[in-house]
């Protein structure tokens, strides 16, 4: 069986995850969305606020489960048996980052391999942190995430300042 593993800070799920997540889910046996538990890095949604927005824009995915987790990201996959990490890419910028992650998680844990799915082109200009920032102007973000979402940071945004460092 093959189980994988999506990890990210999911703050908030985009609509280019869950185009990552359909796709992943597509071909392998199990896809575990893992929402990294960050000490150091306080976002706009808590880590329960995350997970249930992923979990209710995944119904429809029964080889889909979301769960958190906190340290290393071979560790977390080792404990679910996952042996492939699925990232997204969007655009050429994602990529050092991303191949300098792929090398670090490949030199912790040989035997995990990770495997890059390119968003949509309709997706590559979405990013959690410019949703955002565009949601706390008042604007609409509407295609960009799902509804649950969009309603979320609605109620968040009113009667807060604008986001602007990103
Ligand atoms: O959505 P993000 O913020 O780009 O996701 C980054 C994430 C969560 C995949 C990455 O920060 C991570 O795996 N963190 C866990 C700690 C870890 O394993 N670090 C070593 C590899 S970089």
């Amino acid at each position: 069986m093959n189980i994988a593993v999506y990890p990210g800070s999911f703050d908030p799920t985009t609509n280019g995850h869950l185009d990552v997540i359909e796709r992943a889910a597509g071909i392998v046996d199990k896809l575990i969305v893992g929402v990294l538990i960050n000490p150091n890095k306080t976002g706009l949604f808590t880590i329960e606020e995350r997970v249930e927005q992923l979990k209710a824009s995944t119904e429809h995915l029964p080889n889909v489960e979301v769960r958190s987790f906190s340290g290393l990201l071979v560790d977390f996959a080792r404990s679910i048996n996952a042996r492939i990490v699925i990232r997204g890419l969007r655009a050429v910028t994602d990529f050092e980052y991303e191949f300098q992650m792929a090398l670090t998680n490949r030199t912790l844990a040989e035997e995990i391999e990770t495997l890059f799915i390119p968003t949509s082109a309709h997706y590559m200009y979405v990013s959690s942190s410019m949703v955002k920032e565009v949601a706390s102007f008042g604007k609409s973000v509407e295609g960009m995430v799902p509804e649950l979402v969009q309603k979320q940071m609605a109620e968040k945004f009113s009667g807060m300042d604008p986001v602007t460092d990103k």
